[in-house]
């Protein structure tokens, strides 16, 4: 389970709003809800809160999209912490996160952790010295098929292994972008040798 904890005071924004782009975001996120239905959009509001804010919600950023959305505010906070999208306090620039349960496990996420943790220098739930990388667990991240896999930013790492998880962490360490997905080539989620099914296309 992951348990996350608010910021301690001395980090938390005393305020919190929008920028003029991302206000301009806002509403034409909240108009995608139908009229009276506008608490709906809290859960895009908080990404971009986030996204605006170094990439963690501050409570000040929680209270201002509940205000905006007229909602209680202990209402977006149930919301931002039950989510394990939303980071609560700092991270690094680059959020690394492992899935842990059982088809990732079964499939050797255990190395995974323990090779990130040599590659960073860090245990989990930790953030390097040069604030580059945040290491964590994650529950299922919904693509057990190319188990074992690793969440980072926006993107989703399968197929990992030591090798390759050494590789990324090297590659985001020199500022690179390595290629997301299969990490051993595998299109979308056919198996590992390639479709036994459906190979040719027909229109
Ligand atoms: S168990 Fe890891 S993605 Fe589902």
């Amino acid at each position: 389970m992951i348990v996350q904890k608010t910021a301690p005071p001395e980090q938390q924004p005393a305020t919190f709003e929008f920028s003029a782009e991302n206000q301009e975001k806002a509403k034409a996120i909240i108009a995608r809800y139908p009229q009276g239905r506008q608490a709906s959009a809290i859960m895009p509001l908080f990404d971009l809160a986030q996204r605006q804010h170094d990439g963690w919600l501050p409570t000040a950023a929680m209270d201002y999209v509940a205000k905006m959305l007229d909602v209680p505010r202990m209402r977006a906070y149930e919301v931002a912490t039950f989510y394990s999208m939303y980071n609560l306090a700092p991270i690094g620039k680059h959020l690394i996160r492992v899935c842990t349960t059982t088809p990732c496990e079964l499939r050797g996420s255990a190395e995974v952790v323990e090779t990130c943790k040599a590659a960073l220098g860090v245990g989990l739930n930790e953030t390097t010295a040069d604030g580059l990388f945040t290491l964590r667990e994650a529950e299922c991240l919904g693509a057990c098929v190319n188990a074992p896999v690793v969440w980072i930013g926006d993107d989703y790492y399968e197929d990992v292994d030591t090798d390759s998880m050494r590789k990324i962490v090297e590659a985001l360490r020199a500022g690179n972008t390595p290629p997301p997905g299969s990490q051993k080539g595998r299109q979308t989620s056919a198996p590992i040798g390639g479709p036994t099914t459906l190979k040719e296309q027909t229109v």
